[in-house]
């Protein structure tokens, strides 16, 4: 989603937020612009549709007619359109018709629509489509003579979630950040005196060492160099917190991609994940990192999430449902609001975000907080919005996630949610017997998750992934995921992962639901991929392969042993069969990442797709 970057003094500014904007380019965004200022007011603008090399390049030849070092101040923007297209003419900063008011914005003005319509009454003229533009036409409207006035009275005309960054000609020296719903965080450097905002930590990393998370309805005032945090206008202290930049520092590493450097990071997450939460020697869950979970009574569980987090939420749905007994529902959250779920104080809301600040889990969240019913959190960044409003939660631990598509958050909150799984199993329905070999097992976990990524090598020719399956796969219009019994949410994952970032599409469907119409699809060039693992399933999932065979369809199966009927397998370890998703995920990552990369997509950044999907 959009991405802000601002800095205040006193070095050259553009620099600066190029490479803040650089650093937020992950989020997605389709249309990118700075705006510097130097002392005296003076503005410069630069704005490109597409990439921030775009920008860079007009940078670039901006700087060989003007000497861009006295721009000492300035605010930067990634913009992703959802009001008006993608021009120039929509990306940001908006400012008023006499430029006295710049208006950086992520986020949504909901009454835009009324608001432009009573300014328009009045005279007033927009030049583009975009909902931000209202907000420094109101500011010019409401313009009291004191920046922070003003933009007190009109706040409370704007309807929705927003984070806004707010400059003015009538002021150079006073910068004022607000949030209500949409992430802004303020980062300063006290030996330098230097002042920044920024939409996202990890955008920071190197620049500042001291660092504010704002909360929602919280407005930040920075005047010369001081500054001031007011929420419902009272004065609140908040004291900066120490900005860790190792742990913010985002690289590549060897790796051609984020997001091939995140799934091979995933057997020490996983390792970092138990840590100090299970004491193997002993079969034992550490308590205090439960905290939240032992002590009520639930009679209902609900999981609430989207995308990759959804489909955490429908395997631990099943792991819930058949080790502890207790109801578990996985829901979208995009759709909760609009179905009735049967809810109240005895079910559990369980939240599952990587960036915590996904608006459609948000929504949830809050609906479920104003009826006072429980919450819990499982969430990978820290300081977000869903880690600050559940009651409890269990940090996922998985590190800064780059790459648009997920894959060690997910990792990260399959395992995080086995250990509630046996935590609460072992208060209620759970054998012992079982309790102890899922724990044994788990501990082996992150050894075999290192067998299959060790088969995989890009320099390798030989490697079956790379050079076989991945190419049958990428003449590919559309394919199957064939799943049976608890299969079905890594099917699902596997099928998103293949959309997001190869944009060929597939669908998760059960192999015996076939033979009532979709087998009317299958042909030659109708891959399926077939999850035969030695278990219950597998005689069954034979005849389902033999049924895709006859229709000329290709099999490539995953299996715990070469499977001489399939046209291609990908072996994975042997495990307890309800800790296979761990094993199956990391297969299913690497076909994904190897198609999408012979087919030359951009597959840390797909098209239309943002990190942290800021807007409903
Ligand atoms: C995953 O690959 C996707 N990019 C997307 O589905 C994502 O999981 C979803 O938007 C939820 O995000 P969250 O976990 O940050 O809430």
């Amino acid at each position: 989603m959009c991405g802000i970057f601002a800095y205040q003094w006193h070095k050259p500014a553009t620099p600066i937020l190029e490479h803040g904007l650089q650093r937020l380019e992950y989020r997605g965004y389709d249309s990118a612009w700075l705006a510097v200022f130097t002392d005296q007011w003076q503005a410069l603008l630069v704005r490109a549709v597409g990439k921030v090399s775009e920008l860079s390049k007009k940078i670039e030849w901006q700087k060989s007619i003007t000497d861009l070092t006295v721009y000492t101040s300035g605010i930067a923007h990634t913009r992703r359109a959802t009001h008006g297209g993608v021009t120039e003419e929509n990306t940001h900063p908006h400012h008023d018709t006499d430029h006295h008011f710049y208006v950086v914005h992520n986020g949504i003005i909901e009454n835009q629509r009324k608001l432009k319509d009573e300014l328009e009454s009045e005279w007033y003229v927009f030049y583009g489509q975009t909902d931000t533009e209202v907000i420094p036409a109101l500011l010019a409207k409401y313009w009291t003579g004191d920046l922070y006035q003003t933009v007190q009275k009109v706040l409370p005309l704007l309807h929705g979630a927003y984070a806004l960054l707010i400059k003015s000609s009538y002021c150079p020296d006073e910068i004022i950040g607000v949030k209500r719903g949409s992430p802004l965080l303020f980062a300063l450097h006290p030996e330098t005196q230097e002042f920044f905002f920024s939409s996202d930590a990890q955008a920071l990393a190197g620049y500042a060492s001291q660092i504010i998370y704002l909360d929602d309805g919280e407005l930040l005032h920075l005047k010369n160099k001081e500054y001031t945090i007011t929420s419902e206008k009272w004065i609140i202290q908040r004291n900066p917190t120490t900005l860790d930049v190792w742990a913010m520092e985002a690289s590549k590493w060897d790796y051609e991609h984020f997001m091939l450097k995140e799934i091979f990071e995933q057997s020490a997450i996983m390792r970092r994940i138990l840590m100090g939460r299970v004491d193997f020697a002993h079969k034992t869950l550490m308590a205090e990192a439960f905290h939240g979970m032992h002590d009520e009574a639930y009679e209902r569980i609900v999981l609430v999430g989207c995308g990759t987090s959804y489909n955490a939420a429908l395997v631990w749905a099943y792991w819930i449902e058949h080790l502890t007994g207790i109801s578990a529902k996985a829901e979208i959250a995009s759709e909760y609001l609009n179905k009735l779920i049967p809810t109240d104080v005895k079910t559990l809301h369980i939240f599952l975000s990587q960036s915590g600040e996904t608006a459609d889990s948000i929504e949830v969240l809050k609906y479920i907080k104003e009826r006072w019913w429980k919450t819990f959190g499982i969430v990978n960044v820290v300081w977000s919005t869903i880690a600050q409003l559940t009651d409890h939660g269990l940090f996922m631990r998985a590190g800064y996630e780059i790459g648009v598509a997920s894959t060690k958050a997910f990792l990260g909150q399959l395992t995080c949610l086995f250990l509630l799984t046996l935590w609460l199993g072992k208060r209620r329905s759970m054998a012992l017997s079982t309790y102890n070999a899922l724990l044994e097992e788990l501990q082996h976990i992150p050894n075999k998750i290192d067998q299959i990524l060790q088969t995989f090598d890009l320099s390798q020719e030989q490697d079956t992934i790379r050079t076989h399956i991945s190419s049958h796969i990428q003449s590919a219009s559309t394919m199957f995921y064939l799943w049976r019994g608890r299969e079905y949410p890594i099917a699902c994952e596997w099928s998103l992962k293949m959309k997001e970032i190869s944009y060929i599409h597939s669908e998760a469907y059960p192999a015996g639901e076939l033979k009532h119409g979709p087998l009317a699809l299958i042909q030659s060039t109708t891959p399926s991929c077939l999850i035969t693992l030695d278990d219950e399933f597998f005689s069954q999932n034979i005849s389902s392969l033999a049924e895709v065979q006859a229709r000329k369809g290709t099999i490539i199966a995953i299996a715990n042993d070469q499977l001489p009927q399939a046209e291609y397998t990908i072996v994975i370890p042997r495990t307890h069969s309800l800790l296979a998703p761990f094993l199956v995920t990391i297969a299913m990552q690497l076909l994904s990442y190897q198609t999408a990369y012979s087919l030359g997509r951009e597959i840390d950044k797909p098209r239309n797709l943002a990190k942290s999907v800021t807007v409903k």
